[in-house]
Parts: structure tokens; C-alpha cells; sequence
């Protein structure tokens, strides 16, 4: 190698070892292989190099460019070790990690997917309609007459073009009866809306389960085993499930259901859990006559329906006193749940 040019690495060498940071290292950078450094600078004689002397001149410098740069990539990765470590220092790395709470789900999704669950095993499909509703879905079909207090501007929210907040799930009744043809098995998990005045028991926006069973011979008794064998998937095979005579419009004969549970501290009681009937034929009138196929001709189908509040079964599932615990995402309460 050519002697001039191997005192000049050998210079550039020592600069680049002895420097201690980004910058001296750079510093080190530019005087040799910068523009006008040592390396650079021995470079621009070539053209005065006698004609077979260049091309060992020329390799020289090659050389010698590569052994700089190398070196200065080598210097970096040792630079930064020592910044990676001095930034570390007095930081335990081998520390466990601060947990993160985990998630769960919120107890009205967990029984609603219970209860949707018990339902969909006995061969139910999941339904849906839409929570801004017209009067028609809601009441008319229903075989609600138009001065029933439900439809009252005091308990519904209107808006101004004539359509509501749904007060229930059976409009998805309606809306399901409109399009298929018996047999019909379908629940309806949702929200209702009403204008109640919100205390521990009550909340404008609240949550319901529909479900509706159309057929050619739908009975009472398959109602009454129906609805019993899910209270009893809920609440434990031993308790006791009641149909106490009501009255809604849209079924005929109506019940309430009660159960007979001990929620935590208190003393077993009946408590209302749903309602429920046989289809009024009406509401099967009022749909057919909307069809061509006559699939809802009231002489042909029977069907039972029932619709339950979940955030009731949530309460009694829990002993929750207090309805708006289940809205304020708390998370001292909703951490029992995760
Ligand atoms: N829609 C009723 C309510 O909100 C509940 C209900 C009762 C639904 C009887 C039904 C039924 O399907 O047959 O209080």
C-alpha cells in the first residue's frame, strides 16, 4: 500500500478509536473521508500519479475508504451500546410488568347471552328490528287500540315525523311475521324505551327479550313447558315457576310469570319475571292480510309469545338493588363481575 495513503488510515484509525461520542466520532468522520478530509484530499492527486502507479494508488485508496468506514460503523454500534446502557442504569429490567386489569363483560351481556343461549338450544333463532319504530309495528299490529295509555305522549317517546322509541320488543314480532312463514321460532334480544320517571326500579332506556313460537298446532302447554324449562335453565331446576291470568292486547289467554326465588338477604317471594300468551288472533288477522301467501290465516296457525325485561333477571340474578348501577360503569361494581 502506498505509504502516504497507509499513514493516512492509520491516522484515521486513532481519531475514530479515541473518539467517545456521536460527535467526536463524526468529527473523525469528516477530516478523513469528509470532502475535503485526508483520505479525500490524497484522492485528487491520482491525476499526478505516474500511469502504472495509478491503478495500485487507486486500490489503495479503495482500501483504505473501506477499512475507515468500517471502523466508524463498528465505533457507532459500540457508542450506542454504552448510551443504551447508561439510559438502562438504575432501571431494573428484570422487574415483573405492572398487570393490567383484564376486561370482562358487563352482567347484562352475560345474561343475556345466557338466556339467549338456554333459547337458541331449544332450536330459537335471534331476530332483530330496528329501535326507531312507527305506530303501526309497535301498536296497531299488535292489536293495541288507539287510546291504550301506552301510546300515550306522557309514557312513549315521539318524534315530531310520527315514529317512536319502541316501548318493546314485540314490534320484532310483527316485523318477523311480516316476511316468514311458519314454522317460526325466534327470541328477540333489544331495547325498549319509556318516558318513566328513573328511580331504583326504572330507566327510560332498559332491555328486553321477545321471543315468539308460530306453528300449525302451537299449544298453552307448550308455552307453559317452554317458558318453565327456561326459568328453570336460569334460576336452578327446583324453583318454582307460576302463570298468573293478565291481560296484554296482542295475546289471548295472557299471563304473567312469577318465580319463586330468595334473593340474597331476603325472604323467598314470587317475583314477576315475564309475560307471555297465546298469539291473538287479531294480530294473526292483521299480518295475513298484509301477505299474498295467506301463511298467517289465524283458521290454520296458533303461536305463543313471551317477552321478559333482562335487566330485571339481571337484579334478581344478583341481588343488584338498584337498576341504575346497571348504566353508571362503575367499576367497583362491575369488577364483580369480571
Ligand atoms: N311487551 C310486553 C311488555 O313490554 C311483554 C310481553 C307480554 C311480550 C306478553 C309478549 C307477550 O310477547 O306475549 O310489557
Amino acid at each position: 500500500m502506498n505509504e502516504q495513503i497507509a499513514n493516512i488510515q492509520s491516522q484515521a484509525l486513532e481519531l475514530i478509536a479515541a473518539s467517545t461520542d456521536e460527535r467526536t466520532l463524526d468529527d473523525a468522520r469528516v477530516a478523513s473521508i469528509g470532502k475535503k478530509g485526508t483520505l479525500s484530499l490524497a484522492g485528487a492527486l491520482i491525476k499526478d500519479i505516474p500511469k502504472e502507479e495509478k491503478a495500485a494508488f487507486g486500490q489503495s485508496l479503495n482500501a483504505a475508504r473501506t477499512a475507515i468506514n468500517s471502523a466508524i460503523s463498528e465505533k457507532q454500534a459500540a457508542l450506542q451500546e454504552i448510551a443504551d446502557k447508561a439510559a438502562l442504569s438504575g432501571i431494573d429490567i428484570t422487574l415483573p410488568a405492572r398487570s393490567l386489569p383484564a376486561g370482562g363483560l358487563h352482567p347484562l351481556t352475560l345474561i343475556r347471552d345466557e338466556a339467549t343461549q338456554v333459547l337458541r338450544r331449544m332450536g330459537f333463532a335471534l331476530a332483530d328490528g330496528p329501535e326507531i319504530e312507527d305506530e303501526y309495528h309497535c301498536f296497531d299490529a299488535l292489536n293495541t287500540p288507539a287510546d291504550h295509555p301506552a301510546r300515550n305522549e306522557k309514557d312513549t317517546f315521539y318524534f315530531n315525523s310520527g315514529k317512536l322509541l319502541r316501548t318493546h320488543t314485540s314490534s320484532v314480532q310483527i316485523r318477523t311475521m311480516e316476511t316468514a312463514a311458519p314454522p317460526i321460532r325466534i327470541i328477540a334480544p333489544g331495547s325498549a324505551y319509556r318516558r318513566d320517571e328513573i328511580d331504583a326500579t326504572h330507566l327510560s332506556v332498559f332491555n328486553q327479550l321477545e321471543g315468539l313460537f308460530v306453528d300449525t298446532d302451537v299449544t298453552l302447554p307448550d308455552l307453559k313447558g317452554t317458558l318453565e324449562y327456561f326459568f328453570h335453565e336460569m334460576f336452578g331446576t327446583t324453583t318454582e315457576v307460576r302463570f298468573r291470568p293478565h291481560f296484554f292486547p296482542f295475546t289471548e289467554p295472557s299471563f304473567e310469570i312469577d318465580v319463586k326465588l330468595q334473593i340474597k338477604g331476603q325472604a323467598p317471594r314470587w317475583i314477576e319475571v315475564a309475560g307471555c300468551g297465546m298469539v291473538d288472533p287479531a294480530v294473526f288477522e292483521a299480518i295475513n292480510a298484509t301477505r299474498k301467501d295467506n301463511a298467517l290465516d289465524p283458521e290454520k296457525v296458533t303461536g305463543f309469545a313471551f317477552g321478559m325485561g333482562i335487566d330485571r333477571l339481571a337484579m334478581i340474578r344478583w341481588g343488584i338493588k338498584d337498576i341504575r348501577l346497571l348504566i353508571e360503569n362503575d367499576t367497583r361494581f362491575l369488577s364483580q363481575f369480571a
